[in-house]
């Protein structure tokens, strides 16, 4: 049994959570949570003792989940029930998310309330707010650092203001995504400041040496994050004569996860801050959280061990919230933090193979490998699902599969040369605008940042006032968004995508962030095109409505959800991409054009005539003519038994 409390009661009614409850529906919920206990008590207990063998950790630790679980407010506790009930809801493809700045939105979080019918216009229903907890300007990392997980940023807000926004978008019908920054924490948290004073229990929380010989030995395997902004992946401090180990940002201490009172305190946080209204929590950066001397300290299986306690803790305790697991690696590592079927881990991960390769195939117009990459998706397991998306905060990194592009005679460093040129706008046939991050002279690496609109060629049409190029800018806009939706799982926007919004410049200006170029497509929201929103007249306009069309066809269509078999067919040109979706005879075939020139292409094994979703337009797909950087969503109704007959693969 966890959580030695009694129900404190005056017989009939008592108060928990805010809310007065019967005895009896308290007695229900402690019986719950005892159920929810139980199930994974002997699991976790296991994996709790393989990584600290500490029982009175354990204990504590039980008691303290009692504790979380017991301050849940009502109404999660309700959404909790009704999610246990509905275990697979985030798999619907009736979700559409947006990951946002809630200054560059709104200002801040009361604005970001006030700012929900614009979300709900957009079609979106489950909004990512990016970092928000309290930070110090200029050592922030545009909030990664955290100093205090239990306070909001003082400009945006507070925590009411947080649990007030979140009530308000669950009554609309809207998710919430939070970060989870569980890697490192700032420097100026409280357990930073008392390690930096020499406090023994505070310094064994992160990794301090007196001594470089240790760092010394880690540099030798441990992989650098930002080469060039942070190199290293150890801070010296003078002040205290100590190294700190920094894998990010040198005011990024690592938290030493080898310690219990480390992950136990961190599970307090993760657990408050679940309670606060959120239904997902994004964990930021996990595959670093546990070090090895001799190992690169990247997907050690500690972290699996880590991630897997999570799962089953959320599940105790707040079972409506799902982790998202940010690991931007090879599809062989992320894979795994799906753990198994019977112990899973991650409920969602994010699709950032497919995300560059899509931008790879933008600058080569060669579809091939990321035909490649999208089979090797669709041939995992059906429970999979990912988060799709073409921008997001960070840079896009060129994590490609450079063995298979090898033997198409590709090689990495002139390849990855090449991107850069290409987004940067340096050769010829390029439309995009984008600027490099962390470009590393060694290694010939760099990674790349812009909007979506910047680096399809919106940005360069608008300033060239090229009425050609901005239509033909804004037609592949949509195409990348419509083949980002096709894909099964989450479609994720990325706020200002939506109303084509350009590179920010100004970030140029602001000495905090002048050295990351990630500021780039962080801009502020521009509430004057957004005014546009309807207007088709305006590229603003044409994308949004654009979108919003693909977001509908989602919702209704389901061909669209995560139980459809997804292939893809060969279309004879390496320009163009075709998706199938299958579901209970309803057939969609996606077709894109990467190119600037209008393409032909035939599909036999798919006779009869098609409608094109986008259009209602009638074809057959023998003869198909797909203009340049054009799209089609062709829709066939097929009755069961020609259904059956349907080759698995087209
Ligand atoms: C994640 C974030 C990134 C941040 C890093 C360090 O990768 O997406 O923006 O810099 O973690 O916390």
């Amino acid at each position: 049994m966890a959580g030695k409390k009694k129900i404190m009661d005056d017989g009939k009614n008592i108060t928990r959570g805010g809310a007065i409850e019967t005895v009896e529906a308290a007695r229900a919920m402690e019986a719950l949570f005892q159920a929810r206990f139980a199930r994974h008590h002997e699991e976790l207990r296991w994996l709790y003792m393989e990584l600290y063998d500490n029982d009175s950790m354990f204990a504590e630790l039980c008691e303290e989940l009692y504790v979380y679980a017991d301050q849940r407010p009502a109404a999660l506790k309700k959404r909790d029930l009704e999610r246990e009930a509905d275990p697979e809801w985030y798999k619907s493809n009736d979700l559409t998310g947006m990951m946002l700045y809630i200054d560059n939105f709104a200002g801040d979080l009361n604005g970001v309330r006030k700012k929900l019918p614009y979300i709900e216009k957009t079609g979106v229903n489950l909004i990512h707010l990016m970092p928000f907890l309290d930070t110090v300007p200029g050592r922030s990392d545009g909030g990664y650092a955290v100093a205090d997980f239990r306070a909001v940023r003082p400009d945006l807000g507070t925590m009411d203001d947080l649990e007030k926004l979140t009530a308000a978008c669950h009554k609309k019908g809207v998710n919430v995504c939070m970060d989870f920054v569980m890697n490192h924490t700032s420097q100026d948290h409280q357990w930073a400041k008392r390690a930096r004073a020499g406090d023994g229990e505070y310094m064994s929380r992160y990794f301090f040496f007196a001594d470089p010989s240790i760092p010394r030995e880690y540099e030798k395997t441990v992989p650098q994050v930002f080469p060039t902004t942070a190199p290293g992946n150890f801070t010296w401090l003078d002040d205290c004569n100590h190294y700190v180990m920094t894998s990010f940002y040198p005011y990024q201490w690592d938290l030493n996860y080898r310690n219990p009172r480390v992950f136990n305190e961190m599970m307090y946080n993760f657990l408050f801050l679940a309670n606060r209204g959120m239904d997902m929590i994004r964990i930021d950066a996990v595959p670093y959280i546990w070090k090895e001397l001799g190992t690169d300290c990247r997907n050690l299986p500690q972290v699996h061990t880590i991630v897997r306690m999570m799962r089953m803790i959320g599940e105790i305790v707040c079972p409506s919230v799902i982790l998202l697991g940010e690991v931007v690696m090879e599809p062989v590592k992320v894979v795994p933090y799906f753990g198994t079927v019977e112990k899973p881990e991650c409920h969602l991960l994010y699709n950032v193979t497919t995300m560059c390769t899509t931008w790879h195939t933008v600058a080569t117009k060669d579809t091939r490998l990321l035909r490649k990459q999208l089979d090797v998706v669709n041939a995992l397991p059906k429970q999979y699902v990912f988060l799709n998306y073409l921008r997001c905060h960070d840079d896009i990194g060129w994590g490609l599969d450079y063995d298979t592009l090898k033997l198409w005679g590709i090689s990495e460093v002139p390849h990855k040369k090449f991107l850069s040129d290409w987004f940067q706008g340096l050769t010829p046939d390029s439309v995009a605008r984008g600027e490099l991050y962390n470009a590393d002279p060694a290694s010939g690496d760099a990674r790349q940042c812009g909007t979506t609109a910047s680096l399809c060629g919106i940005e360069k049409a608008g300033f060239e006032r090229d009425a050609g190029a901005m239509e033909r800018a804004v037609r592949f806009d949509l195409t990348l968004h419509a083949m980002m939706f096709m894909q099964t799982g989450i479609p994720l926007l990325y706020s200002g995508d939506e109303i084509a919004q350009v590179n920010d410049y100004s970030y140029k200006d602001d000495p905090n962030k002048a050295d990351d170029s990630r500021y780039l497509h962080r801009g502020k929201m521009r509430w004057d095109l957004a005014e546009h929103a309807n207007d088709l007249t305006t590229p603003e306009g044409q994308v949004f409505c654009g979108l919003n069309a693909l977001g509908a066809l989602r919702k209704t269509n389901p061909a669209f959800g995560a139980s459809a078999d997804v292939w893809t067919l060969d279309t004879g040109d390496n320009g163009l991409l075709a998706i199938g979706r299958y579901y209970e005879g309803q057939k969609i075939i996606g077709v894109f054009n990467f190119t600037g020139k209008e393409k032909s292409a035939s599909f036999p094994w798919d006779p009869g005539e098609f409608t094109d979703l986008l259009t209602g337009e009638k074809y057959v797909l023998e003869d198909l003519h797909i203009p340049a950087y054009g799209c089609y969503y062709m829709e066939q109704k097929q009755s069961r038994v020609s259904a059956e007959a349907e080759p698995a693969d087209a």
